[in-house]
């Protein structure tokens, strides 16, 4: 088969084309049992594809057909051995990728600023983390990946761990030295499995970070649907034979996968498959050059500063996405998050992310000058709209979470006897659940780790520019639960 063609995609519509009378869910049969606003808004041929895992559309449990030729083509594309998709985002496929190299007890090497899922798999699979702490970026207030000597390090000290997870790239887009930690790790026969959320495109084109499958992994959960055109909650694991078993793989995605599977999810990946391994090339050589020109306008806008390649030559800020534009507007005075409504209420535009530093725009194959004209003026409004008070402004404290000290495993905290205490009256205690701003859904805690003052600190300076803290129990964080105590009776 070539790339041009779309086995899954076509057979879909082939399918409908048929017009077959339908005895099988899902119920609202091509839309005639659906609610009539929402049919003639999502339109029939949406609908005429939702369908499920009837004979002739193959099954993606056991592949055999339509979706295991789309599979295949995928596996080529990514220079994968295979390639599973997932309809649970990358979420899923990390948490499948995690499981299946790990069991209770066993030693994950991780660096500290992981998404929750990463988390949330350890808990589930009982494995003991061993943190590595990201490089910070005092400058920034952000964190980046990790050092290739950290890992070695981590690697001499925990030579039986059962894999390495790197972040590469970030959410922010910077990248470390991905192949010389695959080559440590691979030294100690210890597999490497990446959680690529961010990174699809960076695989068809050269001037991007080299991506989990060119620089060697094992692994790779892969968001498609972040910046590779399908739809959204439709990623992709890719894995390379050897240190991992793809049979198990597969087995593992298949027990944690809804048996209903969309093929209006499925299809969309064997579509931007098609798109991104046929015009990739061509429409990412348009998005860098888009992105380079936006960063350059913004970085004449006084007070206000886009990262660009000055921030390579650290040991973690080995190469970077241009198509991410870290947006520092602290020199105006704001919070990236005052900044991120400023343009929602006056410009009608919708970042990616804001924290209390920057914010953070994604420019991808669906974007033109156009939307990058809107960004750059708005921009400039804000920098002229602050202008009289830039002078003014005390320097912000950029403030960062420490990582606090791992007193027991995830999984033991997590299933330990818990109470609720004061949010205020916490310090010193171990927390039984997570804090995290989302996004990025970093956590600033994990169950297990001891409260710091500084941690309570940072999560209430975020609570005050009404970021989006999330993840315990009390939305409003007020109280937070905690390992229970037992204190000797007087
Ligand atoms: C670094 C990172 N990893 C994993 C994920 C999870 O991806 P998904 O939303 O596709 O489940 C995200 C989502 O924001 C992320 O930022």
């Amino acid at each position: 088969m070539s790339q041009e063609q779309t086995p899954l995609f076509s057979g879909l519509v082939a399918h409908a084309k048929k017009n077959p009378t339908q005895f099988h869910i899902p119920g609202h049969k091509k839309g005639a049992g659906m609610d009539t606003e929402f049919r003639q808004f999502i339109g029939d041929n949406a609908l005429s594809i939702d369908l499920i895992n009837i004979g002739p559309l193959d099954d993606l449990h056991q592949p055999k057909g339509m979706i295991k030729q789309a599979q295949d083509l995928a596996a080529e594309a990514f220079g994968a051995d295979r390639t599973f998709f997932s309809v649970q985002g990358t979420s899923g496929a990390i948490i499948a990728m995690i499981m299946a190299v790990c069991g209770p007890d066993d030693k994950i090497i991780v660096p500290r600023n992981v998404h929750k899922s990463i988390m949330s798999a350890i808990v589930f699979s009982g494995a003991i983390p061993v943190f590595i702490h990201p490089e910070i970026d005092k400058e920034l207030g952000i964190s980046h990946g990790i050092t290739t000597d950290s890992v070695a390090k981590a690697l001499k000290q925990n030579p039986d761990a059962k894999a390495v997870l790197v972040i590469n790239p970030t959410y922010f887009g910077i990248s470390a030295d991905l192949k010389k930690i695959v080559e440590i790790a691979h030294s100690y026969h210890v597999p490497v499995l990446v959680d690529e959320a961010h990174g699809v495109h960076i695989h068809f084109h050269d001037q991007l970070p080299l991506s989990a499958m060119q620089a060697g992994a094992d692994m790779a959960a892969t968001s498609v649907h972040k910046l590779g055109g399908s739809m959204t909650q439709s990623s992709i694991l890719n894995v390379r034979e050897g240190l991992v078993s793809a049979k198990h793989v597969q087995t593992i995605l298949s027990m944690l996968t809804t048996t209903s599977t969309s093929y209006l999810l499925l299809a969309s990946l064997d579509v931007a498959r098609k798109q991104l391994a046929t015009k990739g090339k061509e429409l990412i050589d348009k998005t860098i050059k888009l992105s380079q020109s936006i960063r350059k306008r913004i970085n004449e806008i006084d007070h206000i500063h886009c990262v660009g390649e000055e921030i390579l030559g650290s040991k973690a800020t080995f190469d970077y996405d241009p198509t991410k534009l870290i947006i520092s507007v602290k020199d105006l005075g704001l919070t990236g998050y005052e900044v991120e409504k400023w343009l929602r209420e006056k410009y009608n535009i919708e970042v990616e992310l804001s924290d209390l530093y920057n914010i953070l725009c994604i420019i991808s194959l669906g974007d033109t000058d156009t939307e990058g004209d809107l960004l750059v003026n708005a921009l400039n409004e804000l920098a002229i709209e602050c202008e009289h008070r830039v002078g003014q402004i005390e320097p912000l404290e950029v403030l960062l979470p420490e990582i606090p000290v791992l007193a027991l495993t995830p999984r033991d905290a997590f299933y330990s006897e818990t109470e609720v205490v004061l949010f205020e009256e916490s310090e010193g205690r171990i927390i039984a659940e997570f804090v995290m701003v989302y996004p990025p859904g970093i956590p600033i805690f994990i169950p297990g780790e001891i409260i710091t003052k500084e941690n309570l600190h940072y999560i209430r300076k975020n609570l005050e520019v009404g970021l989006p803290v999330q993840g315990p129990e009390d939305d409003e964080i007020k109280t937070i639960r905690v390992i229970k105590e037992y204190k000797a009776i007087q």
